[in-house]
């Protein structure tokens, strides 16, 4: 039954008429009783079908309603109608499942994305939907193909684990201890977690990147594309609790390797999408052209969607340290016009998401890599520079999203990181195995993490980071 069926993006690129085809897919519309829609998910663009007048029983037309899903042979001939080449003249027509017209969540008007957001399990159905998740599908592709190509080794790093990668104690945890207050305790009335299913406190990974470090040393270079979980109470629209993440740690790389390897990581995944998804990426920029034109003039960004993705494929990104970042935030208008909610008086302080898009929107008005943050503001296992107060850490800001990529030179001096983790109170005991890479031929390396959401959003230029995952988990929800 279904090896038969031609998908309809394959139809429609058909050159000939005159054969015999089988089509499958979901009824968007069906006007004038006569000309249906169909629609796949193999491209927006429907597939008319023509249910000639009197050709069909009355009790099958009444089926045809928008959301049935049918199966439909018949001839493809040339199109009468302008905007496609060919349509199906259905000789039968199955439905293989019907649907309620009146209660069909999606109607022919324009829904909002939130409302869109509540019946994430249908949305999938509509032309932006259709249009972001094929092209969040490419760029996956594009990441794998891009390391494979350059002789990468994809590297499954554990998705639960006992520690914290980042330092920031923002973890999921995971245990089967009852959560009634029946769980065995310590003397001192804390939880016992000898008797937890793993023997000791577990949580839900929130980078794969310390596992990633002990198989660089191996294999040279690795990378992981895997989901993250952070249980940061972030309500943003650049914040997910679960969101994936691809990290490449590579051996003999120092911070301007790493930063080459970021950039043209990120140039070849947008190129391939802009060549793989022309369709779904016009109709997209197509969709943000009219919400910019909701917003005031003042608010509506100068480039359009295609221009934005060709710019950042055609020119380098603006590189310069955080120093350098604080001097020129510091002396600009908007700190002095106190327009920003977080003034810049000083060194040291971390950049608030408003100062990075001054930096990227405003000032530089390109992708900005800043280098070498303050050493207190960054993760443990960042390197020290010689100044003894910056490590060699580097953070990728794109318009309209602020961080996109964090990454850094290890540090790969045993004793420097040790000292560095007990400043940071982080038990040596518990990472022995992340310092036996530090015992046992260490080597400068370097990595980085690329949040994929972010990504998505900036190809697709989707204002919301909830619209470009198929189901997103964010505080107080985790429908589906
Ligand atoms: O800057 P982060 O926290 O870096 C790391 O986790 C390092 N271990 C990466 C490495 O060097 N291997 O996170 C990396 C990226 C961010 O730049 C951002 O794009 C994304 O992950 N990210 C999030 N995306 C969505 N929701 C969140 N809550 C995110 N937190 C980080
Ligand atoms: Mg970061």
């Amino acid at each position: 039954m279904f090896n038969k069926r031609i998908k309809i993006k394959a139809l429609l690129a058909e050159e000939n008429t005159g054969f015999e085809a089988t089509v499958m897919g979901w009824v968007r519309t069906f006007r004038n009783n006569q000309f249906i829609a169909l629609n796949d998910g193999s491209t927006n663009n429907n597939l008319q079908v023509v249910a000639s007048l009197g050709e069909f029983e009355d009790s099958t037309l009444k089926r045809l309603t928008t959301g049935a899903c049918i199966k439909v042979t018949g001839q493809v001939i040339a199109s009468l109608g302008k905007g496609q080449k060919v349509e199906l003249k259905a000789a039968t027509i199955e439905i293989l499942g019907d649907s309620d017209a009146e209660k069909f969540p999606l109607q022919p008007k324009k829904h909002s994305l939130e409302f869109l957001r509540e019946i994430a399990h249908m949305r999938f159905r509509t032309n932006t939907f259709g249009a972001i998740f094929r092209i969040r599908h490419s760029l996956a592709f594009a990441i794998h193909q891009f390391f494979n190509d350059k002789g990468f080794v994809y590297l499954h790093t554990p998705i639960i684990t006992a520690s914290d990668a980042e330092g920031a104690g923002e973890m999921f945890r995971v245990t089967t201890l009852p959560v009634d207050g029946s769980a065995p305790k310590n003397e001192d009335g804390s939880v016992n977690f000898k008797d937890d299913f793993f023997g000791r406190s577990t949580n839900l990974t929130v980078s794969g990147q310390l596992e990633g470090e002990l198989a660089a040393m191996a294999f040279s270079d690795v990378y992981t594309f895997g989901p993250t979980f952070r249980a940061e109470n972030s309500n943003t629209t650049r914040h997910l609790a679960e969101f994936w993440m691809i990290e490449p740690e590579v051996a003999f790389n120092d911070l301007e390797d790493n930063m080459n390897l970021a950039e043209a990581f990120i140039r070849y995944v947008i190129k391939y999408a802009m060549e793989q998804n022309k369709e779904d990426l016009e109709f997209l920029a197509q969709r943000l052209e009219e919400e910019e034109k909701q917003k005031p003039q003042q608010d509506r960004s100068e480039m359009g969607l295609l221009d934005k993705l060709n710019f950042v494929v055609n020119n380098d990104f603006e590189r310069l340290t955080y120093t350098e970042a604080i001097e020129i935030l510091k002396e600009s208008n908007h700190n002095k016009k106190k327009k920003f909610q977080y003034l810049i008086e000083g060194w040291g302080v971390d950049l608030q998401s408003e100062h990075e898009r001054y930096l990227v929107e405003k000032h530089f008005k390109k992708p900005v890599i800043l280098t070498n943050y303050p050493k207190d503001i960054k993760s443990f296992y960042m390197r020290l520079n010689e100044d003894g107060k910056t490590v060699a850490a580097m953070d990728i800001l794109a318009p309209g999203i602020g961080e996109i990529v964090g990454g850094s030179q290890r540090e790969e001096r045993l004793d420097k990181l040790t000292a560095r983790m007990a400043e940071m109170h982080i038990p040596a005991e518990e990472l022995n195995w992340y310092l036996d890479t530090r015992r046992f031929g260490s080597c400068p390396h370097a990595g980085f993490g690329l949040g994929f959401e972010r990504l998505v959003q900036f190809v697709t230029g989707m204002g919301n980071i909830r619209d470009v995952i198929p189901f997103p988990r964010y505080p107080k929800s985790a429908e589906f």
